[in-house]
């Protein structure tokens, strides 16, 4: 099918309360209609999360953001700074319709981002408003950053399915409340540096779960158990970072030590590591500067530890 169709079939798919795979730039989302609560309800359903953890209302532009959030002079400057991109700001409701209850677990804030993946940036602008897409995962497991993963994990539940190829950055967009503190409630693609260069010091997220909900300690997990700055022993893959020698159940994030390299595989990797059905997957260290954190942040949770 060529981008045309697959794109008509997939606004169709919406309009009629269907759902969607959804290529983005960060990992490939599972999109529904946010104005439909049924549509949010199948993607609560297809996903399996426990209990409704909040989802991001993808937009177009900034002036479709406005229409559902209330933007402060800091929302303006990152969003002008980052979008389109991997930046999600987490804002006051502006038009609780357009993003149903159901998809902001009735909370009177709304989590927004316009994404940067050409396809997704087409599909917004046809459908004309906003579109819940949670990561496409099942819940608890890697977000899926190739179309072929995310078919895996939630496609029997879409109605249709955009390929845009492998995701870019690999790792979920980078979380931002503004809503009294500036709050960092998910790092991401976007570094706290990058943020705290346009908006000043980023205060923590709170540890009370209703304020930053989805902060699960077990999250994006494999199916083998995961060990952190560790050396790989018998029978167990090794995730390396920087020049090791190739080796049978060895998977490289960066052979280079790149960290954006290493971001863009690091899901990927830990896939393909767990379908090699190890008795553990050793990590290399990661450095903790920029993407470094939510890399880290991320391997934390599929180790099990909270954040
Ligand atoms: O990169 C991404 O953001 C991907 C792609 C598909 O766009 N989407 C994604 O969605 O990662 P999801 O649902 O897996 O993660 C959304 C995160 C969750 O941690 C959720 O708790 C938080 O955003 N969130 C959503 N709405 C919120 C709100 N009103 N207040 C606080 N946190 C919120
Ligand atoms: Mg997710």
């Amino acid at each position: 099918m060529t981008d045309d169709a697959a794109l008509a079939t997939a606004v169709a798919a919406l309009r009629a309360g269907g759902l969607v795979i959804l290529p983005t730039e960060t990992v490939y989302g599972l999109a529904a209609n946010a104005s439909d609560p049924r549509a949010v309800a199948a993607v609560y359903e297809a996903k399996g999360r426990p209990s409704f953890n909040p989802l991001i209302a993808h937009v177009a532009d900034l002036a479709a953001a406005r229409r559902i959030a209330r933007f402060d002079a800091r929302a303006e400057r990152l969003a002008e700074a980052f979008w389109p991109g991997p930046l999600t700001l987490v804002l006051p409701v502006a038009d609780d319709q357009a993003v149903c209850d159901l998809a902001r677990a009735g909370l009177d804030t709304v989590a927004v981002r316009a994404p940067a993946h050409p396809l997704a940036r087409r599909l917004l602008s046809a459908f004309g408003g906003p579109v819940v897409a949670p990561s496409a995962n099942r819940s608890g497991r890697p977000s899926p950053t190739t179309f072929a993963d995310a078919l895996e994990e939630t496609g029997a539940a879409a109605a249709a399915a955009l390929d845009g190829g492998p995701c870019a950055v690999g790792l979920e967009s980078t979380v931002v409340a503004l809503l009294d503190e500036a709050r960092l409630l998910r790092p991401g693609a976007v570094t706290r540096a990058e943020i705290e260069a346009l908006i000043g010091p980023l205060a923590e997220a709170e540890a009370d779960a209703k304020r930053s909900p989805g902060r699960l300690a077990r999250h994006y997990a494999p199916k083998a158990p995961v060990r952190l700055d560790a050396t790989p022993g018998p029978g167990e893959a090794y995730l390396a970072f920087g020049p090791t020698p190739k080796a049978e159940g060895v998977w490289n994030l960066s052979p280079a030590g790149d960290l954006r390299e290493a971001a863009a595989n690091l899901f990927a990797h830990l896939r393909a590591a767990d379908r090699s059905a190890p008795s553990a997957i050793a990590v290399a260290p990661i450095p903790h500067e920029g993407l470094g954190e939510a890399i880290n942040d991320r391997l934390k949770r599929a180790a099990g530890f909270v954040g």
